[in-house]
């Protein structure tokens, strides 16, 4: 009975309030939430996808996408005579038939691009910029990057993000995050 009686009330509440509103002339529609997509949204997001490097196993779209353009781009730069001389311990050890080194940087490269767009399952483990781009804290770092090297790196990366089919738009997108890093890796 008690119960009964404080439905009543609360229903009377519930009706006097909308009443009041409908008489304000103020609209009872939920103010949408605006959604932000991210640049990783935009690469494919977090749609499950098969990968198609390592069969049985599924991977996030916008990582896929990623990935693909990370590993061209390094192929592009160990062809690049402009660059090619800063990496000699990875390219000895791609010579030799030694990939670890390559899936190492792969991975942190691809974390760290994951991270810089967007992406929530993911994290960053390498070194910090500045001390992966410093040859007395890296040595895999063979010298010091110039602001040309980091213009060389920009343009062997959006070669490498055409090869992979990646449009305009998001290359420029790509390009505004990469811009982010030149202050700490440019250290001549
Ligand atoms: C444009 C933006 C760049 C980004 C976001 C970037 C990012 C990274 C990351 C995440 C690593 C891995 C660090 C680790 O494994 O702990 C790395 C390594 C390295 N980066 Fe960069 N980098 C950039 C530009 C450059 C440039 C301009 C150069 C040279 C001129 C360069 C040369 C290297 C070298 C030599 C390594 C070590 C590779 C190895 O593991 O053997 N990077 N970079």
């Amino acid at each position: 009975m008690k119960k009964l009686a404080l439905f009543g009330i609360a229903l009377g509440l519930v009706v006097a309030v909308s009443c009041k509103k409908d008489d304000n002339n103020m609209t009872t529609t939920p103010t949408p939430t605006p959604v932000t997509m991210t640049l990783y949204d935009s690469l494919g997001g977090t749609t499950m996808v098969a990968d198609p490097s390592a069969s049985g196993k599924m991977i996030e779209k916008g990582r896929l996408g990623i990935r693909s353009v990370v590993d061209s781009t390094i192929f592009v730069i160990a062809a690049d005579p402009k660059l090619n001389g800063f990496f000699p311990v990875l390219l000895a050890e791609v010579t030799a038939g030694n990939l670890s080194g390559f899936q190492t940087l792969s991975t942190n490269l691809t974390d760290f691009f994951c991270v810089a767009t967007g992406a929530k399952n993911f994290s960053y483990k390498g070194m910090n910029m500045k001390d992966a781009h410093d040859p007395a804290k890296n040595s895999r770092m063979n010298g010091k990057a110039a602001n040309a090297d980091f213009d060389q790196f920009v343009v062997d990366l959006v070669a490498g993000a055409k090869k992979v089919g990646l449009s305009d738009q998001l290359i420029g997108q790509v390009g505004k995050v990469v811009e982010t890093t030149r202050g700490d890796i440019v250290q001549k």
